[in-house]
């Protein structure tokens, strides 16, 4: 089934923040990771990352997707998640496009890491195109690694930024 699109805008108070780090806290991956309500508050709260939400029709946080546009490698995906009664209708696609969009602005590189147990989520990254490139063993927690994945759309001598 696929829902019509969900509007997607920049988080715009605290309400939203702290819808985004209960939807976090209450799921896998990070239920298996140890993060607490607090810590996925402080994550999404970063000022140095770009915290989109998607919005369903009352005005209520559906899913978000947190973006990282600084550093060696910018434009990496460090969230996304979709609330669990609105999970499998489209709106984890919906939210990557918007990633891969707004990164493409500045940078030719997609990045992700996908837990090793979230099959799920490496499957839908591997259907988006996504390309594993290696493995960061027991790096949150011992016994689960983190997966490193990139989508680009060339090399960087050949990309030109639209901003
Ligand atoms: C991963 C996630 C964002 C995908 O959002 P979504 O709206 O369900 O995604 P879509 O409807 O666009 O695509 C569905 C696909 O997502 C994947 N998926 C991953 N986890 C899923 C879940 N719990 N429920 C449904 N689909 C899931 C599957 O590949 C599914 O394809 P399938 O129907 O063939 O199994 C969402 O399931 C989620 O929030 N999961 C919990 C948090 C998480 O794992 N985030 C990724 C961290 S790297």
């Amino acid at each position: 089934m696929t829902s019509p699109p969900f509007p997607i805008e920049p988080a715009r108070d605290d309400a939203d923040r702290a819808a985004c780090a209960r939807m976090m806290c209450e799921t896998d991956p990070w239920i298996t990771l140890g993060r607490s309500y607090d810590r996925c508050l402080v994550a999404v709260s970063d000022p140095g990352r770009e915290l989109h939400v998607a919005r369903a029709k009352a005005g209520e946080v559906a899913g978000f997707i947190l973006i990282t546009m600084k550093g060696q490698f910018p434009g990496y995906i460090a969230s996304v998640c979709v609330a669990a009664t609105a999970r499998g209708s489209g709106l984890g696609t919906q939210l990557v496009a918007f990633a891969e969009r707004r990164i493409h602005r500045e940078s030719p590189n997609v990045f992700l890491c996908v837990s090793s147990f979230n099959h799920r989520a490496r499957a839908l990254y591997e259907r988006l195109g996504y390309q594993y490139i290696g493995s960061l063993k027991d790096y949150i927690v011992p016994g689960h690694d983190e997966l490193l994945y990139r989508k680009t759309i060339g090399p960087w001598n050949s990309f030109t930024p639209t901003t």
